[in-house]
């Protein structure tokens, strides 16, 4: 394998933000598996761990280039120098994440802290964002303290954006699962100048690509999919290449060097063995979801008087999920925009608030826990830890295990709530 000396993502030079490394026909999980074999220096088959903060600067005198000298936007052109610029098991994931996602990538210490450093690097006057995570709305009211930033509807005419704006969509959404028509917020927010940033974290690869319907910035909660086995906090930014020309991605290397705000050895780590399985684990998780909320739904709408619809339609008023977006997939751009399934997550309504907040402790294989994207199936009481949503919503994650044992385990926690109404 080559032993080339790893930069910001093992690259070169600025022009070449996506090398391709004879990676580009092979399948997702071969590239999971295999995109960082360019950083494969010894003998390891499974990575080592760095723990180091400081590497050596070369021994050979002739060699040193002091910082001065170094081209301010590839300092880590010579290797490795401190672990807030680069650090070796963080490039790996990060070479990996770059080829996958299709742009140059770079990691942070989460997903807010991520959303942060784009807020900070493209410095919109206004930002038309819906509702969403709520955690974002909070990284925006720390901005309002420090700059003029306006909060515009998604929603909101075109004539109210102006060049340099941002349209941020988060699609699927945080905490129903709907889905939102990416090319139709790129052709609103190019037609002013604005650009599109896009949260992915409920459809990582291989269920959307947004770069393909024009985004300019994506963003994922890496500590959701990309992590996989709730276990690392992450953060991810991969550039459009087509940025490349202004050197977006150096630049927001730059000032993720003084925000500091970087994963640590053991998350990048994480963060590459969790990663080489993310194909395997996400069409499980899509596919899973799609029976689920199919069979709950059928048995919610049933006017059939089977003993299963009975017990679903006793406790339950509502699920939401890009699956049930009927217009949107008759219209097309749906399973256009979302080939290979609608995402691992989707939530449920109540018909009281009271059967919301004990449905969890039926449960025996689903925990009653925040986050998302484990391989562990997790359902929450949304209004733990979201404090504007319906009280009678709870929102479910689905994970890898066998999906009719999570349709048992649900219909067994339906009865034990009838029975304890009776
Ligand atoms: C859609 C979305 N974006 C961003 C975040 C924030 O990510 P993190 O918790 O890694 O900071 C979350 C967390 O739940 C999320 O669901």
């Amino acid at each position: 394998m080559a032993t080339t000396v790893p930069g910001l993502n093992g690259q070169q030079n600025g022009e070449d933000h996506n090398p391709d490394h004879g990676l580009s026909s092979l399948s997702l999980s071969s590239r999971t598996v295999h995109a960082d074999d360019f950083l494969n220096a010894g003998q390891d088959v499974a990575p080592p761990m760095h723990v180091s903060t400081t590497f050596r600067y070369n021994r050979d005198p002739d060699k040193l280039r002091p910082i001065a000298t170094l081209d301010p936007e590839h300092p880590a052109i010579e290797g490795h120098i401190y672990s807030r610029l680069t650090a070796p098991n963080t490039t790996r994931f990060e070479a990996i994440l770059s080829d996958i996602l299709k742009g140059p990538t770079l990691t942070y210490a989460s997903g807010l802290s991520a959303f942060h450093a784009m807020i900070v690097f493209l410095n919109p006057k206004r930002i038309a964002i819906g509702e969403g995570y709520h955690g974002c709305h909070g990284v925006l009211d720390i901005h309002k303290k420090l700059t003029d930033l306006q909060k515009l509807d998604l929603d909101c005419p075109a004539e109210e954006l102006q060049p340099g704006d941002i349209v941020h969509v988060e699609t699927p959404l945080n905490p129903t699962g709907e889905a939102k028509n990416l090319k139709a917020y790129a052709e609103k927010a190019h037609s002013r100048g604005a650009f599109l940033t896009v949260d992915a974290t409920f459809a990582p690869p291989p269920l959307q690509d947004p770069f393909l319907w024009g985004a300019d910035i994506v963003m994922h909660s890496g500590t959701k999919y990309i992590g996989g086995h709730s276990d690392m906090l992450c953060g991810i930014l991969s550039v459009n290449p087509k940025w490349g020309k202004d050197r977006w991605f150096e630049k927001l290397g730059m000032e993720r060097l003084h925000l500091g705000s970087v994963m640590g050895n053991m998350e990048g780590w994480l963060g590459v063995r969790s990663v080489r399985t993310l194909e395997v684990r996400v069409e499980r998780q899509a596919s899973n979801t799609t029976n689920l909320v199919s069979w709950l739904n059928s048995a919610l709408t049933s006017k059939t008087e089977s003993a299963e619809s009975k017990i679903v339609q006793g406790v339950l008023a509502k699920i939401e999920h890009a699956s049930l977006q009927e217009a949107d997939i008759k219209d097309g751009w749906l399973t256009k925009q979302m080939p290979r399934g609608f995402g691992p997550v989707f939530s449920i309504l109540m018909k009281d608030e009271s059967l919301a907040r004990r449905l969890p402790s039926k449960l025996e294989l689903f925990h009653h826990a925040t986050s998302l994207g484990g391989v562990e199936s997790l359902i929450e009481w949304r209004t733990m830890s979201d404090p504007v949503v319906d009280t009678r919503m709870l929102r479910v994650s689905v994970g890898i295990e066998g999906w009719e044992d999570l349709k048992n385990d649900l219909l067994q926690g339906f009865k034990a709530l009838l029975a304890e109404a009776k």
